[in-house]
């Protein structure tokens, strides 16, 4: 739990507060999502799927899910699995490092908590990879623990329901929005309070286009009335614009995603994975298979990116060339 909390002023009162926990539990209680990391208290399970679910949405995270437990059923199963293979099985999700990360904690967890994953936040943290939101969701979607976490989803939907349009600037930062989640946290009611704040950020309160019609906070919502009151609407183009010119104020160009780092990080894992065990690549051969214009040129790009993955776990790079760890 967090010691402090900051800029109390701005907190929702009581009756606001009980007005938004009813509302969205009674619309969850109906509108919930059936998503089997829901249906299981198996702390792995869980583990694995806020793992996928950090960089890739609920659709493409369903079919991995199953076919990477199926792949390592266990925590032991897949601390003692090759991580060449633990790749392999999670290349088609993307942000590769991801696996190697959860192959890590797995690993951790077998040496330093006999296998048990730990069940709070504290310990959870001491977790290598492991972030406040990740711990929080274990703690809570495995342990039943009275704990808020905070991500992308939860933060907009808390943002907009007590505050007010989080654009063009957010009005609290990271550890007070901690806060904020802390303090509006119904008691007894953390696991489908977190569930229900990800499923209405995921399915109603999107980021540029909300559905506020169907929304069943739109009586109580802040950003809907401050929307209201400037008369914003159409909302989606409004929070659109909105985010345009916050873009453009913090410098953020957007360039195309095959000429992107992630997509050449990708390229070469999944070049190598189709090689024989123990056989590598030298630079020039994995330059020529990831851009079909690689030259002399571009070494000195490919030497990084090669560095980068095997700083990231995902690479093993000798004087012979390169193959997956
Ligand atoms: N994203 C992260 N954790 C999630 C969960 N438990 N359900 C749906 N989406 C999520």
């Amino acid at each position: 739990m967090s010691t402090a909390i900051p800029r109390l002023s701005q907190f929702p009162d009581a009756e606001l507060t009980s007005s938004v926990q009813r509302a969205l539990l009674e619309w969850y209680a109906q509108e919930q999502r059936d998503l089997p990391w829901r249906t299981t208290q198996d702390p792995y399970a869980i583990l694995v799927s806020e793992i996928m679910l950090q960089q890739t949405q609920v659709d493409r995270v369903l079919p991995k899910y199953h076919q990477f437990l199926a792949a390592f059923p266990t925590l032991a199963t897949l601390a003692n699995a090759p991580t060449a293979d633990v790749i392999s099985v999670w290349i088609p999700l993307g942000y590769n490092t991801r696996a190697v990360r959860l192959q890590a904690i797995a690993r951790q967890v077998i040496s330093e908590y006999e296998g048990h994953i730990p069940d709070t936040i504290e310990e959870l943290l001491k977790l290598k990879g492991i972030g406040r939101y990740t711990a929080g969701a274990i703690a809570c979607f495995a342990y039943r623990k009275q704990v808020a976490t905070v991500d992308t989803n939860i933060r907009r939907v808390l943002h907009r329901a007590f505050l007010g349009l989080e654009q063009p600037e957010p009005r609290l930062n990271d550890a007070q929005m901690l806060s904020l989640a802390e303090y509006v946290l119904p008691p007894d009611e953390a696991y489908n309070w977190n569930q229900a704040l990800m499923d209405l950020g995921a399915t109603i309160c999107i980021s540029a286009t909300p559905r506020c019609a169907d929304c069943p906070l739109q009586h109580v919502c802040s950003a809907y009335h401050e929307m209201g009151q400037h008369s914003l609407f159409p909302s989606g183009t409004v929070l659109r614009q909105l985010r345009k010119v916050a873009e453009k104020k913090n410098g953020y160009q957007s360039q195309p995603f095959t000429s992107t780092n992630r997509y050449f990080r990708g390229r070469a894992v999944a070049a190598l994975r189709t090689l024989p065990a123990q056989q590598r690549l030298s630079l020039p051969e994995l330059g020529a298979r990831i851009k079909p214009t690689f030259s002399a040129e571009d070494l000195p790009w490919l030497q990084q990116l090669v560095n980068g993955l095997v700083r990231d776990g995902l690479l093993d790079a000798t004087e012979e060339g390169v193959r997956l760890p």
